[in-house]
C-alpha cells in the first residue's frame, strides 16, 4: 500500500534571488510516481510539503500555473532553519516532495466575474499562480484587478513580469509601498494595500476576489470589501498554518472543526464568519510580509 506522506524525489535545478532574503526555486520532479505529464497537475493555491535532509518539512505554495513542463515553481523566503538550509544547497540536490495539496482557489467560480487579485508582501507567490491561470484564459473573465502592497521597491517579487503584464492592457496593476523611494521604477500608492483597495472604483456585485497576505492585511481587507459591497461568499483568501502533515491527519492545523491544510487552506469570508481562530493574529507572526 502506498504511504501518503512518502515524499518523492525531486532535484533542484535553480535558484533564483528576488530580493534579498526571498527567492524562486525550481524542482525538477525526478520520481514519476504520482506526477502526470502536466507535472503535479495542481491547482492555483495548492502547496506542496518540501524535505530536506536534515532540517526537516514545510508546506509552500506552488507559485505558478499548471504546464506541460514538469518543473516546480516555488517561492520561498530565507526564515529559518529549513530555509536557510534551501538557500545552500548546491543545484542538483536531491529534495522530499508530496502534494499537492489543499484545495487552491476556486477558478471555476470566477468565470464571467471582474477579479480583484490583493496581494501582501509574500502573498503574491500563490496569486502568481491564479494570475497566470487566469491569464492563460483571459477571455473567460472581465476586468482583472492586481493590487499588491509590499515594503519598499526591493522587495517587490516578479516585479518585471507584472510590468510587463500590466503593458498587454490584460491586467490592471495597483501598487501600494510603505516606504515611497524616488528612484522606484513604477508608480505607487504610499500606504499598505487596504487602503489601495479601498481606493478602487469596483462594480462590487460582479467583483470576486482572491486574496493573499499577512492576517494584519486579509482581516482589515476583507471587511473592507464587505463594506464596498463584495459578498463574502466571493471573497477568497488563504488562511496559511502551520503544519505537519498537510493531509488532514495530525490535528496541527486547525482552524476550528476546519483542517487549514484539507478543507483550506483556501476559504471564503463566508465560510470563515463562524471560525474566530481564523482572524486571530497571533496563529503565526507576519514572516509572510
Ligand atoms: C499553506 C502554506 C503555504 C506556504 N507558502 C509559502 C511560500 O510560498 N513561500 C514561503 O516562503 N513560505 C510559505 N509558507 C510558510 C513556510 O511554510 C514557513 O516559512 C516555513 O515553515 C519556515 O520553515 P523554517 O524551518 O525555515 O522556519 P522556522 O524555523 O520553522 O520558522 C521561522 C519563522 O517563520 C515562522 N513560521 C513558521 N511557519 C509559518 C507559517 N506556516 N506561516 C507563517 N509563519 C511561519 C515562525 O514563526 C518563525 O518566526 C507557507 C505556509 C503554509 C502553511
Ligand atoms: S497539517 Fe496535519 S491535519 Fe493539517
Amino acid at each position: 500500500m502506498n504511504d501518503p506522506l512518502q515524499p518523492l524525489t525531486a532535484m533542484l535545478v535553480s535558484r533564483e534571488l528576488l530580493t534579498e532574503d526571498t527567492a524562486l526555486f525550481q524542482l525538477a520532479l525526478a520520481d514519476s510516481r504520482g506526477v502526470g505529464p502536466n507535472g503535479m497537475n495542481h491547482k492555483p493555491g495548492q502547496f506542496v510539503m518540501l524535505s530536506v535532509l536534515g532540517a526537516g518539512e514545510a508546506p509552500f505554495s506552488i507559485c505558478h500555473a499548471a504546464s506541460d513542463v514538469p518543473i516546480l515553481q516555488l517561492c520561498i523566503r530565507r526564515v529559518g532553519r529549513l530555509t536557510e538550509r534551501l538557500f545552500e544547497l548546491p543545484t542538483g540536490s536531491k529534495l522530499g516532495l508530496r502534494g499537492p495539496y489543499g484545495n487552491g482557489f476556486p477558478l471555476e467560480r470566477m468565470v464571467g466575474q471582474e477579479l480583484l487579485l490583493v496581494a501582501g508582501g509574500l502573498g503574491m507567490a500563490p496569486l502568481r499562480s491564479v494570475l497566470q491561470a487566469v491569464m492563460a484564459q483571459r477571455d473567460r473573465y472581465r476586468r482583472v484587478v492586481l493590487a499588491y502592497g509590499f515594503r519598499h521597491k526591493d522587495e517587490m517579487l516578479f516585479g518585471p513580469e507584472l510590468i510587463a503584464l500590466g503593458e498587454t492592457g490584460h491586467l490592471e496593476l495597483h501598487f501600494a509601498v510603505d516606504h515611497p523611494m524616488a528612484d522606484q521604477p513604477f508608480t505607487a500608492m504610499h500606504g499598505h494595500v487596504g487602503q489601495l483597495v479601498e481606493s478602487l472604483t469596483l462594480d462590487a456585485a460582479e467583483t470576486t476576489v482572491a486574496l493573499c497576505g499577512p492576517p494584519v492585511m486579509y482581516k482589515g481587507t476583507a471587511q473592507m470589501l464587505r463594506e464596498k459591497g463584495v459578498w463574502p461568499q466571493k471573497t477568497f483568501m488563504t488562511f496559511e498554518r502551520r503544519m505537519s502533515c498537510g493531509i488532514g491527519q495530525c490535528g496541527h492545523c486547525t482552524i476550528g472543526y476546519r483542517y487549514s491544510c484539507k478543507d483550506g487552506p483556501v476559504f471564503s469570508a463566508w465560510e470563515a464568519r463562524g471560525l474566530r481562530e481564523a482572524w486571530e493574529q497571533e496563529a503565526y507572526n507576519d514572516a509572510s510580509q
